[in-house]
């Protein structure tokens, strides 16, 4: 698959089959992740991997919404994307680089976060990121250390269905050539 067909054809995936996704192959697509750009290569993004069925559905029913929870328990592994806090967006001395502060650690989860999703696309895994949860609580579940920051869950597996990609803006709409 080229680039642009993987960019092209990944999709948000919320039905999975039982068909696990092995932890070599996480390792391949942690790998793949790492090669992204990051904040003066800080590389604060963080993949912690709950295979557990038990923590896994306490993740779904206790610290996000029903419809996140359905897809958090169709899948096979659910990733807690993290980051270590007070690194990007920062000077050496702790004062802030910008005044976007430290919104760029935010951003840097972002860039990690797609760069998981097109190559685990690459490798057959299909995912879907979800930022409506209980922060503090899947922090707490997965005993996330002081000096790290939860962000966000990407739900992995492979797929049990293939969505219509959502209708996008027009390169139109969103280009600006001056
Ligand atoms: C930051 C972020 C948060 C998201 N949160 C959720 C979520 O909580 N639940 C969900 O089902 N999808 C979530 N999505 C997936 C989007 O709904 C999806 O990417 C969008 O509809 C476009 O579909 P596509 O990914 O198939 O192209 C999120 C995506 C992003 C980037």
């Amino acid at each position: 698959m080229n680039t642009i067909e993987c960019i092209n054809t990944r999709r948000s995936v919320r039905k999975f089959t039982e068909q696990e996704v092995t932890k070599e192959t996480i390792e391949k697509i942690v790998a793949a992740a790492a090669m992204a750009p990051s904040w003066k290569n800080t590389q604060i993004t963080r993949y912690t991997v709950i295979f557990d069925k038990e923590l896994k559905d306490k993740i779904a029913t206790e610290a996000t919404i029903p419809f996140n929870a359905n897809t958090i328990q169709s899948a096979t592994a659910l990733v807690a994307v993290n980051v270590v806090k007070k690194r990007c967006g920062y000077e050496r001395d702790g004062s802030f680089s910008t005044t976007k502060e430290d919104s760029w650690q935010m951003f840097d989860a972002g860039v990690a976060s797609q760069t998981f999703c097109l190559a685990a696309h690459e490798y057959g895994v299909s995912s879907v990121i979800m930022g409506i949860l209980d922060y503090e609580k899947v922090a707490e579940m997965i005993e996330l250390p002081e000096e790290r920051e939860m962000v966000a869950l990407i739900a992995i597996g492979y797929p049990a269905e293939s969505p219509e990609a959502p209708k996008r803006k027009s390169v139109e709409d969103l280009l600006t050539i001056l």
